[in-house]
């Protein structure tokens, strides 16, 4: 069980109380909704950031010639597609030219498809592939995986704890953890002026960009029932990841844990 948790049968969606099983559903539902303009709403809604905390998440994880990454709740691929690019940049330097490769897993069928139809991705066809599975019971095999990412997505998950122990299953002994998220703010002059961008603009950009504004409601509502950086470490802790480290992003915007598998 989580702290997000309360009883054994409710868990958040946003500010609500929902069993699991809903919460999945809801979940699944919300992005189902916001596939086909997912990836313009993360410029918009970030002014472009997104893209540099993703940089940071790969340089941290140090990708390297012939790794395979799992990137769990990936969405339309933005990690897995940096983790190829700056591991054969590594391999170059190297002269290593075992090719790395990458795996996008997602429970939603809408997301990969809009992931598989971006035009940038063709160049990867052969290296990256993408599976329809949930990050609670992910259909690969122990000990697989060189590196695993989860940005955006650990939040969604009705039982974190489930998913964390899946994440130690399936990456191999020394395989690193980036798990990168909203999180919350460090500098507190700037949280009133954050709160109003959250709950004023970003639903409202939803309802005109994505025809969705419930779906960007729950975005803000989840990421402050989201645990804060320390509780979470401590849960990577729990999971049995070790050596786990917390950088903030854009004061507590967002974070990255990172960790070991023993
Ligand atoms: C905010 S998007 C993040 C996508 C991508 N990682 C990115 O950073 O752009 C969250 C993703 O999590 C997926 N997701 C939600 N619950 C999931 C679960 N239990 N297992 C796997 N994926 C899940 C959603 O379908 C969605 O694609």
């Amino acid at each position: 069980m989580t702290d997000e948790i309360k009883t054994d049968k409710t868990v958040s969606f946003g500010f609500e109380e929902v069993s699991p099983e809903e919460k999945v559903s809801r979940v699944k539902g919300v992005f189902q909704s916001v596939a086909g303009r997912y990836d313009l709403m993360n410029d918009l809604m970030s002014a472009g950031v997104h893209r540099l905390w993703k940089h940071d998440t790969i340089a941290k994880l140090n990708p390297q010639a012939g790794e395979h990454l799992l990137d769990v709740a990936g969405g339309t691929g933005d990690l897995a597609k940096a983790f190829i690019d700056r591991a054969d940049r590594a391999g170059r330097r190297r002269r290593r030219d075992s090719q790395a490769q990458a795996t996008v897993c997602d429970i939603n069928e809408a997301m990969l498809n809009a992931g598989r139809a971006r035009r940038d991705m063709a160049a990867y066809e052969g290296r990256l592939d993408w599976v329809c599975g949930d990050a609670q019971a992910l259909p690969f095999e122990d000990k697989t995986f060189d590196a695993l990412s989860i940005a955006f997505g650990i939040r969604n998950v009705a039982d974190r704890a489930a998913a964390l122990s899946e994440f130690r299953r399936v990456l191999k002994p020394g395989g690193r953890l980036a798990v990168l998220e909203f999180s919350h703010m460090t500098a507190p002059a700037f949280q009133k002026l954050y709160d109003a961008y959250s709950f004023s603009v970003i639903p409202r950009l939803g309802e005109v960009i994505a025809s969705d504004r419930e779906s960007y409601q729950y975005l803000v509502e989840s990421i402050r029932r989201f645990p804060k950086q320390e509780a979470f470490r401590k849960e990577l802790d729990t999971a049995g990841f070790a050596a786990v480290s917390v950088t903030n992003f854009s004061g507590g915007i967002a974070a990255l844990h990172f960790g070991w598998a023993a």
